[in-house]
């Protein structure tokens, strides 16, 4: 089998581990679903918010130089005319004379005909790609708003807000996660490419001639991220955007791309972004967004650096990295390598049978005291203790904990290791400690 066809068979095999378990369901399903849009079952909602609450704590509340936000998503559209997002936020698009169907120029290889119905290819046009909708009862231009297409635009319009309430030094970030919305042409790759996703931004305001030793400390903190959230390095590579490929707004930009199963494509992005976004919105708005420098005693615009993190793709990423087949004992398995820091269970715990009430009575006590000290501690008697450790294993759970009639004798349980199979004997009391020590709390 060529290294093609196997990430071509690892992409469908994600998807229905994603489906199968209760990670990633298609957007609106039983209707049929709605392109461009996935819906989180139980199991994904809680990767997705473990690997948002991460970000959160390494980016905003470990720092001393970080304010978070959380803007409205509606915001008004001088906003993104300001932005630049009117006018510039589009794709090339091409529509098919005869089927009618529609596709984003760039990426055809064929531009003349369509490869749906073999239909000729019309001319190119700029589509923009913010969803419009009407904010009050008056549908017309007027009542006219967008969903934002990037969390960018919140942080630059509370710029002045934060340096009022705060008055920090610079440099200084802002940050913010959040939904952020695109009419993607061609949204495709399962959640890699969709139309409502989730970003996690900062917007790190420098002073113009020191925009140099920002970039590389974002260079630098991003490659740590991506280690921490359990990406492999070696399929991460830093592509330094060329002259013509930039956002409007950038004058340096780093895409940090993966190797997804279907090819390398961009993760991240790094953007040194000007004064662009602050003189634009002073102008747009009508507000001074200058910043008076307490040192220097000079008034000017400061700078930015935007590291910009896409939720989705990093979910994606992860479960491409940890995604594992093994041979266990004779028997293939599936594993999710996750970081215990993620996972959505880090600590399974079984009663040996079901049908003993003293076992589960002892395996209750463990669950509920491991509970109040554990993350994401999760009960399971279902089936025999072999079909546990592999459910658990393809949901990525580090460990198991078993209570059987030893346990009643002795007070010990056994643990069970998730990348080796190995198993040992600890003290119920040891436990709290020994799983804490293997986690890093
Ligand atoms: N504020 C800068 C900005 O939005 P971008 O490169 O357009 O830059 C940043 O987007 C990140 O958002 C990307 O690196 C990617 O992780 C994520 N992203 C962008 N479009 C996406 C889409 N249609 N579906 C999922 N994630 C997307």
């Amino acid at each position: 089998m060529s290294d093609n066809k196997k990430e071509e068979g690892l992409m469908e095999k994600i998807v229905s581990l994603c489906k199968r378990r209760g990670f990633i369901y298609q957007g609106s399903e039983i209707y049929g679903g709605l392109a461009g849009t996935w819906d989180y079952g139980p199991l994904g909602v809680a990767l997705k918010r473990n690997i948002i609450n991460l970000w959160w704590k390494r980016f905003v509340e470990e720092k001393e130089d970080m304010y978070g936000v959380d803007a409205a998503i509606l915001m008004n559209p001088k906003v993104w005319d300001s932005s630049g997002h009117v006018s510039g936020f589009s794709d090339p698009l091409t529509e098919c004379d005869k089927c009618k169907k529609r596709f984003r120029a760039d990426t055809l290889e064929n531009k003349e005909k369509c490869g749906e119905c073999g239909g000729k290819l019309g001319g190119e046009r700029q589509f923009n790609m913010m969803f419009k909708t009407n904010a009050g009862a008056t549908e017309d231009e007027s009542s006219v708003v967008y969903l934002r297409p990037e969390t960018a635009g919140g942080m630059f319009v509370n710029f002045k807000n934060v340096v009022d309430s705060f008055h920090p030094r610079l440099p200084f970030g802002t940050a913010q996660t959040g939904k952020a919305f695109r009419n993607e042409i061609a949204p495709r790759d399962f959640i890699f490419r969709a139309r409502e996703f989730e970003q996690m931004e900062i917007e790190y305001f420098v002073k113009p001639l020191e925009w140099e030793n920002a970039f590389e400390k974002f260079r630098l903190a991003m490659k740590g991220w991506i280690k921490e959230v359990g990406i492999k390095e070696e399929n991460v590579y830093e592509l330094e955007v060329g002259d013509g490929d930039r956002a409007h707004y950038s004058k340096r930009t780093i895409d940090f791309e993966f190797d997804f199963p279907f090819g390398r494509k961009e993760l991240y992005g790094l953007a040194y972004r000007t004064d662009f976004d602050l003189t634009a919105h002073s102008k747009g708005s009508g507000t001074d967004l200058s910043y008076y420098d307490e040192e220097t005693k000079e008034r000017y615009v400061p700078h930015v650096i935007e590291p910009s993190f896409g939720v989705e793709r990093t979910v994606l990423a992860v479960l491409t990295s940890a995604y594992t087949e093994d041979n266990l004992g004779g028997e293939t398995r599936v594993y999710l390598k996750l970081s215990p820091s993620i996972a959505p269970v880090i600590v399974a715990v079984f009663p040996l049978l079901k049908n003993k009430p003293e076992l589960i009575e002892k395996a209750r006590e463990v669950y509920t005291n491991l509970k109040k000290v554990i993350p994401r501690v999760a009960w399971d008697d279902n089936g025999n203790i072999g079909k546990r450790y592999r459910r658990q294993d393809e949901i990525g759970t580090p460990f198991c904990v078993t209570i059987d009639f030893d346990t009643l004798e002795d007070g010990t349980v056994t643990i069970r290791n998730r990348d080796n199979g190995e198993q040992e004997r600890v003290l119920i009391t040891e436990l709290e400690n020994k799983i804490s020590s293997a986690i890093g709390n």
